[in-house]
């Protein structure tokens, strides 16, 4: 098989190392791809937006699978320009990448099928919306968080722990921060506990969970500083304990699915479910309509199957044949990033280390990295996932450590503290 993967992150670069282990496959291409992923796929430079041009070069390459990574080719309706060509792809379609695309609809739907989240009232005008705020105040909440309604790569959350910093977060957002993201807002109570994510198969009859993951959202040790795309991911996450997950299959994933079946939605892709563990049980903080990152290098460093059979067979409506089998003990994923990170960042610079990494026991998964003058340098805010198996959560740690060590560039960092709550378990 001949196998398209869309995007240049690290989520694409693990879906591309572990596709070109299938034996089924007999050649990868990336669209964009990045400096690692060349090591394992024919990278193309067919931007991620452009729909036609990659259903072009699918179609001329005789492409039989093409996998897409990131939301906003999905949310731009990539699924029903192939699929209206006869071309088999892996992820939902426009009318579903709203589950991501959309908090507002996301929300409504949770909603119409009971799915446990947090409440929320939607705004479009700043002053009915701090007023509301000041009253959730006034009557005693210790805090609030404030979502733009559109993609807003990541940043258009502001979770809220006072007052003042609730009012800014609404001015933020009417003000333009968040592009036209932010001009429907959401203001949602604030929820308190452990978050990790459950990612989930779904062909829109069968849902299947994948083994669990928690990512570390914030920037700096201890959970400090402001949220960025992920600093680190293990799996399995203990807070998912075998009550917490069948709560979740039963309250969230089976009603998911129902409600893809009464909306007549196209979902055949993955489903990535951010929850709280609450002291009142597991409840929703959001929907996202593809792998997270980094959680899928940790996730799938430790998946047994064939990844393209598995697909194969999501593609084809047949996900109940499929068992998913687990390597045993833990993975961590620690990710490197571009100094000043996630504010403006230099780059540019070149990297060294990996073969002593590697070494290690790791595997370099690359995300913001191209080449200049044949080295390799990085170039976006998250540059490398550094990632380990051990035969537990400890010894998977120390192994993605030591590689850490080994790779060096200027201004690079990341937390020394991947894996602490698992660790205080
Ligand atoms: P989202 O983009 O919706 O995942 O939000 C980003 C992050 O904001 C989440 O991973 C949580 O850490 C936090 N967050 C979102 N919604 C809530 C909520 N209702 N209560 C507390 N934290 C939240
Ligand atoms: N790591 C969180 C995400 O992919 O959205």
């Amino acid at each position: 098989m001949r196998v398209l993967v869309v995007g240049n992150g690290g989520r694409e670069h693990v879906l591309c190392w572990k596709i070109a282990q299938s034996s089924k496959v007999e050649k990868v291409f990336c669209a964009p791809g990045n400096a690692g992923i060349a090591n394992v796929a024919e990278c193309v430079n067919i931007p991620v937006s452009d729909l036609n041009g990659l259903a072009d070069f699918a179609s001329r390459e005789n492409i039989d699978l093409t996998v897409v990574g990131p939301e906003a080719p999905l949310c731009d309706g990539i699924v029903d320009v192939f699929k209206a060509r006869g071309m088999k792809v892996f992820g939902p379609d426009k009318a579903s990448a709203r589950l991501e695309g959309s908090k507002v609809f996301s929300k409504d739907f949770m909603r119409k099928y009971n799915i446990p989240t947090a409440w929320a009232e939607t705004f479009t005008a700043e002053v009915p919306a701090i007023e509301f705020v000041n009253g959730r105040f006034d009557a005693g909440d210790k805090g609030i968080v404030i979502k733009a309604d559109g993609l807003a790569a990541g940043k258009g959350v502001i979770v809220a722990l006072n007052r003042e910093d609730a009012v800014d977060g609404i001015k933020k957002c009417f003000g333009g921060a968040f592009g036209d993201a932010g001009k429907k807002i959401l203001v949602e109570e604030c929820l308190f506990g452990e978050e990790a994510s459950i990612l989930a198969l779904t062909d829109g009859r069968t849902i299947m969970p994948l083994a669990s993951s928690q990512d570390h959202k914030r920037v700096g040790d201890g959970d400090s500083g402001p949220n960025t795309g992920g600093m680190g991911a293990y799996s399995p996450a203990p807070v998912v304990t075998g009550d917490v997950m069948e709560n979740v299959r039963i309250n969230v994933l089976e009603p998911f699915l129902k409600g893809l079946k009464q909306e007549d939605l196209y979902f055949r892709g993955v489903l990535f479910v951010g929850v709280m563990v609450t002291d009142k049980g597991p409840k929703v903080l959001e929907f996202n309509v593809r792998f997270g990152d980094p959680e899928v290098q940790a996730v799938m460093m430790r998946l047994e199957n064939d990844l393209v059979d598995v697909i194969e067979k999501i593609v084809d409506g047949r996900l109940d044949e499929v068992k998913l089998e687990w390597a045993k003990g833990a993975s961590v994923c620690v990710v490197m990033a571009s100094g000043g990170y996630p504010d403006d960042y230099e780059k540019g610079f070149e990297i060294s280390g990996f073969e002593d990494a590697e070494r290690e026991g790791a595997v370099v998964f690359h995300a913001g990295t191209s080449f200049k003058d044949g080295k390799i340098v990085n170039t976006g805010g998250r540059v490398l996932g550094v990632t380990a198996m051990g035969q537990d959560i400890r010894a998977a740690i120390d192994k993605a450590y030591r590689a850490v060590a080994k790779i060096h560039w200027q201004g690079g960092f990341y937390r020394k503290d991947i894996g602490h709550r698992a660790l205080n378990r």
